[in-house]
């Protein structure tokens, strides 16, 4: 996601107009809880700006700030005092589950495991948690991105947790990448005889990680909205299946083919819009084309023709350079990617 999470959180970063966090709050609200310690690191002003005090979700949030990058259970630890001796659920996020939490919660309250694990089946294992299942549901063993994966069922960074995983934590030790493994104090329990139960979710998940992902997320999301134009649309535009125009929206002159999410006081003229492309609030997109894209807040697109596949970051300005130039001049910023027409 370089580098616009060298100038932004990652979890706030927008899917159909929504950041990623906001559907995990979303999740939380509806599993029935409404105190959440939400964990900062450098991004904090920005989480706290966006989220503030949880009212917006009927949740009541606090900040916990954790002064480096140090490990799932590094962060359980540091919310010890906040947790007390509840029962909790650690939710990663930069997850997004589809289909929320409810089913997990649910059955930790009923089965009362000491760890409630969710899992999912990926191709990729080595890159995840990985779960060994025995019967029904109970979880034998969990590695952390293992070489040698038991089972192709990843653990979904959403966790049910008893005050006993406060216990298992005092015990680890940092790992490989340096880091207090949450997979490690599950792995405790499990040594320990307590019971540790999954559910498998067979919905939609991501953990996002990259541009791909989140395109994947926002054609996801966008295929299941609803229409809804609050904002001002021309005559001269033609409007094909779902699309939100938010308050305040100018569009003229143009062609959107839904799913399509355009943001409070944004301008669209004589363009070409989706589908499955979100423009987010106060963007100007003019004689432009844009397709399966996600444009944030601000953006500035004039006269470039086709972009797809694409995420513009806030602010950012797309227009036309001189033809078939014989010098670039850039200034980019580190680990960007640029590509150039030959
Ligand atoms: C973390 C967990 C891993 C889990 C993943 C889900 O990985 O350690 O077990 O499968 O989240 O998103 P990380 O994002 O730290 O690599």
């Amino acid at each position: 996601m370089r580098p616009i999470t060298h100038t932004s959180a990652k979890q706030l970063i927008p899917v159909a107009n929504k950041p990623v966090l906001f559907y995990g709050l979303e999740a939380i609200r509806e599993a029935g809880i409404r105190e959440v310690g939400i964990i900062v690191g450098s991004t904090a002003p920005e989480i706290e700006r966006a989220v503030g005090d949880g009212s917006q979700f009927g949740l009541d949030v606090t900040y916990l700030p954790q002064d480096a990058p140090r490990g799932l259970a590094h962060a359980v630890l540091i919310a010890r005092d906040y947790l007390g001796d509840d029962d909790f659920v650690m939710y990663l996020g930069d997850n997004f589950v589809v289909g929320g939490i409810n089913g997990a919660v649910e059955r930790f309250r009923r089965e009362r495991p000491h760890a409630q694990l969710m899992l999912t089946r990926v191709k990729d294992p080595h890159a995840f948690g990985v779960a060994e299942m025995g019967q029904d549901g109970q979880v034998l063993g969990v590695e952390e991105k293992p070489q040698y994966p038991k089972s192709d069922l990843a653990l979904v960074g959403v966790y049910v947790f008893s005050p006993a995983v406060h216990e298992a934590i005092a015990e680890l030790k940092p790992s490989w990448r340096n880091e207090l493994e949450i997979t490690e104090a599950i792995q405790w329990l499990i040594d320990q005889g307590r019971p540790v139960k999954s559910t498998i979710i067979t919905g939609f998940w991501k953990d996002t990680g990259n541009l791909a992902d989140m395109l994947d997320m926002n054609r996801f999301v966008l295929e299941r909205i609803d229409s809804e134009v609050s904002g001002s649309v021309s005559a001269d535009t033609e409007i094909i299946g779902r699309v939100v125009v938010g308050p305040g929206a100018v569009i003229s002159g143009s062609r959107i083919v839904g799913p399509v999410v355009v943001g409070a006081g944004s301008v669209v003229r004589n363009s070409r819009l989706g589908p499955f492309t979100s423009i987010d609030c106060d963007c100007t997109v003019v004689d432009s084309d844009i397709e399966q894209s996600i444009v944030l807040r601000g953006a500035f697109i004039d006269g470039v023709g086709r972009i797809e596949m694409s995420m513009i970051g806030r602010e950012a300005r797309v227009v036309p350079g001189p033809r078939a130039p014989k010098t670039y001049r850039f200034v980019l910023g580190d680990h960007s990617e640029v590509r150039v027409g030959v």
